[in-house]
């Protein structure tokens, strides 16, 4: 059994389980259950009553998702989490449960495309403000405050173009207002960055992405103080999303998380010889990525993240066709949305992950319609970089026709 004074890897691997309480089963049992018998009337009446504790039904709850759940409370340094279906899940079941008509959220510049098409097209229908504020520079989050203000919500590094929004500063200000600050933690994960202990009050993941990280399963996380989960949990979870996690999908977390911390060191360490052989190239006018000695909010990388992870965002010189050209000449590198898998995987975001903006509000909110996004895989170094100039021939070839 773990516990909080383990280490990272530790926790990841042991957390919230002791195979002596299941027969010795190494590996936690997968309870494929909707429902729990109850011991007696009285015993289920005081379970819906809240007075004893114990599982009522699964899309409340499920021992195997318990564990999970434990264990990624830990490794987030937050009291008490909950695993559901989504990463939109994850996001939808909070909003929904903290906010009400007449609140107003401040949101970062820069968000995933389903985050932004939520919160726009959804959260707005029911009377709650969206308002974007550039949170690079906290002075705009002081600006923007008002008396409706509920939540500050970010992602950082954000989807697609790599912003950072410096956590804990933003997190002071919230505080100092009774704002509640939400982080969106899927690009870092816990291993890179734990918003919680810089101050954050929630931190929400597409565990789709490096959590489970091998590409086979769809699901989100939730992590904060136990009084808020619980809230969560009884009303978002429960009565609204209904975002329900399979335990099959929590078992597959689960083993993803036992390699995490050597996964993310190998995304870091490919990500960022890929990126400096990127920014080395004539074809590309930018290149984005937090370890790169050229990133403009480097110092803010070195103080909130461990590593830098496996997500890069570039442009090259010749725009929106000059990247079709080269994702259509790659042939190890998959085109394909989602990110964080061992396959690594590329995308155009105006055209695929942030088409739900609109092309003007793309380039209001800084999604260039020449951005590529990369998520560099587990694949050997060389044959990531070999496939890349692969890419770079088809423009070379392009450009002597
Ligand atoms: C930063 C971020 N947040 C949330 C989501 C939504 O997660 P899911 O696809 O698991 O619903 C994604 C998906 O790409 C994402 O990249």
């Amino acid at each position: 059994m773990a516990n909080d004074n383990h280490g990272f890897a530790t926790r990841a691997i042991h957390q919230g389980y002791n195979p002596l309480e299941h027969q010795g089963a190494l590996t936690p049992p997968v309870h494929f259950t909707s429902t729990y018998a109850f011991e007696t009337a009285e015993t289920g009446g005081a379970m819906f009553a809240g007075e004893q504790d114990g599982h009522v039904y699964s899309r409340i709850s499920n021992p195997t998702l318990s564990i999970l759940e434990e264990r990624m409370a830990s490794l987030e340094g937050g009291e008490a989490a909950i695993a559901v279906g989504s990463g939109i899940g994850a996001i939808t079941s909070t909003l929904w449960t903290l906010l009400k008509a007449g609140d107003e959220i401040i949101v970062d510049k820069t968000l995933y495309g389903c985050t932004f098409s939520f919160l726009h097209h959804g959260l707005a229908k029911f009377g709650v403000t969206i308002t974007h504020v550039d949170l690079t520079n906290v002075d705009n989050l002081r600006g923007a405050i008002n008396k409706n203000v509920k939540i500050v919500y970010f992602e950082t590094p954000a989807n697609p173009n790599m912003r950072l929004v410096d956590i804990s500063q933003v997190s002071k200000i919230a505080k100092a207002n009774n704002i509640l600050t939400l982080v969106d933690n899927t690009y870092a994960t816990p291993y890179i960055t734990q918003p919680i202990k810089l101050g954050a009050d929630i931190v929400v993941h597409s565990a789709t992405k490096y959590l489970g990280g091998h590409g086979d399963l769809v699901a989100g996380m939730i992590i904060g103080t136990q009084e808020m989960m619980e809230r969560v949990r009884l009303m978002g979870l429960k009565d609204m999303t209904g975002a329900v996690m399979s335990p099959f999908t929590a078992m597959l977390i689960m083993r993803g998380l036992k390699t995490l911390e050597l996964r993310m060191e190998r995304h870091s360490s490919s990500a960022m010889i890929a990126a400096q052989m990127l920014e080395r190239s004539p074809e590309i006018s930018k290149v984005w990525y937090p370890g790169l000695e050229s990133f403009e909010q480097r110092p803010l990388a070195k103080k909130q993240m461990q590593s830098f992870g496996g997500m890069i965002a570039f442009e090259l010189r010749g725009g929106l066709e000059a990247g079709r050209q080269f994702i259509n000449k790659l042939n190890l590198i998959q085109c394909a949305v989602s990110l964080g898998d061992a396959e690594s995987l590329i995308q155009h975001p105006a055209s695929m992950t942030h088409s739900t903006y609109t092309p003007e509000e793309r380039e209001h909110h800084g999604i260039s319609d020449g951005l590529i996004r990369l998520s560099i895989g587990l694949e050997n170094i060389d044959d990531i970089i070999a496939d890349l100039k692969n890419g770079f021939e088809a423009l070379t070839a392009s450009a002597a026709a």
